[in-house]
């Protein structure tokens, strides 16, 4: 047993396995035809990967999706033995790993190419390999002159079985924003690229280009499989897009703590550091163990509310790195010990990670994934707890 870092009695984060598997199935239900993804790196975006991998699977899904190559093989090692796909890696990064484990690489060049014919020899396993075009986000992906280069060298390795070509892929730069331009610019890119990739004589058996709010809102651009994260976590990509795709997610990740300390404190007392909070008045203020080294936002102070007995307490003055203060009022009757739940499905009146989001200025997706390694999970599935 790994000792934890946080005593899961003092603060934890618990993950609502049947919530996630309830998302899943929704997602499932909107993409009707399309092999679904689930997406697992960084650590399940702060859900626990191995946990969730497992989860997935046990729902029927076929596809995981990684970052990175010690993800997928983390995921080996811990027994996981479906299809998995690993898109980013250094340019120093061997991946003969890689394909020794079966995992299904992204490659964007004729010189990643090389690299998965070398691992390919190496291991004398035909690599299999996804073929990342860019569409318009300019970030990973071979750009619309390189295609051609990358399409022949792939081309080239599979005729002499070192490699199989598996899909054509490329990533959305803003399906979150419903009718943005970009959206019809990626997808008939994507299309060029695709008969590109024909003419080239590959016949990839996937094409895919849908994150959560593509799998949601744009038939257009499901294809044969959406790489589907954020959704699957039961958070929506931007607000209101699940209800415009007629989807009900419920967020998986309730973050709770008790409170280390209570304390009444008089009119002008300065809380936390910088006094940039000072009590109009006499009050209380309860201690939460949970600060920026566990994720919580330092954007947070001043603006962000947890739930307290049946209402909310206001964050009070800065984050610190491992605590935080909130006011609970001048006759609250609070004891050190008592519950807060910093954000959770929102069903019992707590905030949301997309209420956080908005009070930090950043995406739900951040607020989940940046819980952090010391924050203890508690997996809540079909009435058992571990
Ligand atoms: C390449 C790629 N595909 C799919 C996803 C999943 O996106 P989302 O969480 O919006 O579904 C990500 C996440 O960042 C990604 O980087």
């Amino acid at each position: 047993m790994v000792t934890e870092l946080i005593d899961p009695g003092t603060a934890r984060a618990d993950i609502d396995l049947d919530a996630f598997r309830a998302n899943i199935a929704a997602l499932r239900g909107v993409v009707g035809e399309a092999t679904l993804m689930v997406v697992v790196k960084a650590d399940a975006y702060g859900h626990g990967m191995l946990r969730c991998a497992a989860a997935a699977r046990a729902a029927g899904v076929e596809w995981l999706g990684v970052a990175t190559p010690g993800e997928a093989i983390a995921l080996r090692e811990a027994g996981d033995d479906g299809r998995v796909l690993a898109w980013l890696y250094g340019v120093n990064e061997d991946l003969t790993p890689l394909v020794a484990a079966d995992v299904d690489v992204s490659l964007q060049s004729p010189d990643q190419v090389s690299r998965a014919v070398a691992a390919a020899a190496v291991t004398e396993r035909r690599a299999r390999v996804h073929l990342k075009v860019d569409t318009g986000l300019s970030r990973n992906g071979a750009e619309p002159a390189g295609w051609g280069e990358l399409f022949a060298a792939a081309a080239e390795a599979e005729q002499v079985g070192a490699l199989e070509v598996v899909a054509v892929w490329s990533h959305l730069a803003a399906a979150d924003e419903p009718g943005h331009p970009s959206v019809e610019v990626q997808v008939a890119a994507f299309e060029r690229a695709c008969a590109e990739a024909r003419a080239a004589g590959l016949r990839p058996q996937l094409r895919h280009l849908a994150n959560s709010a593509g799998a949601l809102l744009l038939p257009q651009a499901r294809y044969d499989l959406v790489r589907v994260g954020i959704a699957a976590y039961g958070v929506e990509p931007a607000p209101g897009l699940a209800a415009l795709a007629g989807v009900e997610l419920r967020p998986v990740m309730t973050l709770r703590a008790t409170l280390a300390n209570v304390k009444p404190i008089p009119a002008g007392a300065g809380v936390s550091y910088g006094w940039v909070w000072t009590a109009p008045g006499r009050t209380t203020v309860g201690l939460v163990p949970l600060g920026y080294a566990d994720g919580i936002p330092r954007h947070a102070g001043n603006r962000a509310e947890v739930a307290f007995g049946a209402g909310r307490a206001p964050v009070r003055g800065r984050i610190c790195m491992d605590q935080l203060v909130v006011e609970l009022g001048p006759d609250a009757d609070a004891e050190p010990g008592a519950e807060v739940v910093l954000f959770g499905p929102g069903d019992a009146g707590e905030p949301t990670a997309a209420e956080w989001a908005v009070w930090c200025d950043t995406i739900g997706y951040e607020i989940v994934t940046r819980i952090g390694a010391r924050v203890p999970r508690r997996y809540l599935d079909q009435g058992s707890v571990s």
